[in-house]
């Protein structure tokens, strides 16, 4: 696992110290009111368990899930809901949480979608973003780090389903990827 990456950018600790930082901001904007995390399966679970815990306020949790890339490193374009939430969100405070805004496809759907059910309240945090790759205009309300134009895995991310469960974020040698 270890050998396919050509550089790490960003170690554990890092990702904890920004994580911290995030949930502070976010306790600080948030205040007083009851949080629905919804996160983005599969890429944002450990950035979800993380983010939730350093909170440290009463948050509920829920999922989602969306496919807009397949086992490929390039976006097919499609946005489409593979699971959704089962709740009512309606004049509750919800807060997306994803991995990583690329395109922007994404977020952008899933936000229009979820605006389109009433809620209260919606915010979108991505630990990532490469704001050089967007082709919509989307911007997150809290970014943990901007990214260069470059195949990032680990902490939750994958390439084809497999280095999600590194500790670190890794830049993923061309080779790996350009060879599938
Ligand atoms: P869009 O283009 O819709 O894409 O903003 C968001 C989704 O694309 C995936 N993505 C990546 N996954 N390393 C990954 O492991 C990357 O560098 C990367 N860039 C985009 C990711 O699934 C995200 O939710
Ligand atoms: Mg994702």
């Amino acid at each position: 696992m270890h050998n396919d990456i050509l550089r790490v950018l960003y170690t554990e600790e890092q990702l904890k110290t920004r994580v911290k930082e995030m949930a502070e901001q976010i306790r600080h904007d948030l205040k007083g009111q009851v949080i629905l995390t919804v996160g983005v399966l599969r890429g944002a679970v450990m950035f979800y368990a993380d983010l939730v815990r350093e909170l440290d306020m009463p948050v509920h949790m829920n999922f989602m899930s969306v496919s807009s890339y397949g086992s490929s490193s390039v976006s097919s374009g499609a946005v489409r809901i593979q699971y959704d939430l089962e709740e009512d969100i309606s004049g509750k405070n919800v807060l997306i949480i994803e991995d990583i805004v690329d395109s922007g496809l994404t977020l952008k759907y899933l936000t229009s979608t979820l605006k389109s059910r009433n809620p209260a309240m919606l915010k979108t945090c991505c630990l990532f973003d490469k704001p050089e790759r967007r082709t919509v205009d989307f911007t997150p309300d809290y970014v943990g780090f901007e990214v260069p134009d470059v195949f990032i895995v680990g902490y939750g991310l994958d390439y084809a389903e497999k280095y999600r469960n590194l500790k670190y974020i890794g830049e993923l040698k061309p080779d790996v990827y350009k060879s599938q």
